[in-house]
């Protein structure tokens, strides 16, 4: 398994996988087609070089099998010696047939890497149940000092 940052060349084929991460856990109300190249578009403009999104694959036999998401997120600027951006970590899938072999730890491992790399003081995330292990294993841990406002009770996208 190879694991390296994503290219909008990658695009079509990551949605494609987004979409069967998220079919898997709720009916879609779009179609297969039409959200793909939705999603494709969205995916390869955000692929450019410049913006806050950064996204590693892992590769198979040169078949994308993973993806993981990151979005660096500023903060105002501090006078004081506090870093300056944190991380949201998102869509992190692996295709079942390549699951339980280590790749999730490794596209965690390289997103944070880069988060050292760049000085990011908190990484978030919203994990699904059964992954929960993995991001303990990893440091990830409820915060006693956040605070969340759910705004749609409806809403089911991460
Ligand atoms: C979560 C996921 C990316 C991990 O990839 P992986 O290559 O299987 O992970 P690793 O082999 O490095 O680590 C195994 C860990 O993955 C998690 N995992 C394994 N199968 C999983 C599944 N079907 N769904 C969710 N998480 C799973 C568990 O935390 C597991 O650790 P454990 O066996 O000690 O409990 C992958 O299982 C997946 O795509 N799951 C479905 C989508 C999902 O839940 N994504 C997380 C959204 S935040």
């Amino acid at each position: 398994m190879h694991i390296r940052p994503a290219t909008p060349a990658d695009a079509g084929r990551l949605a494609a996988l987004r979409h069967d991460f998220r079919t898997a856990m709720n009916q879609a109300t779009e179609e297969r087609e039409g959200f793909i190249t939705r999603c494709t578009a969205w995916m390869a403009e955000r692929l450019q070089p410049g913006g806050p999104w950064r996204c590693w694959v892992a590769e198979q036999d040169r078949m994308v099998v993973g993806q993981l998401w990151l979005e660096l997120i500023e903060k105002v600027p501090n006078p004081a010696p506090e870093l300056e951006q944190h991380a949201y970590i998102t869509n992190v899938y692996v295709d079942p047939s390549a699951r339980a072999a280590g790749t999730g730890q490794r596209l965690l491992d390289a997103a944070l890497g880069f988060c050292r790399e760049q000085r990011v003081d908190s990484v978030i995330l919203w994990p699904t149940e059964r992954s929960r292990t993995l991001y303990a294993r990893n440091g990830f841990a409820s915060p006693a000092d956040m605070l969340e406002a759910v705004l749609d009770a409806g809403r089911d996208i991460h």
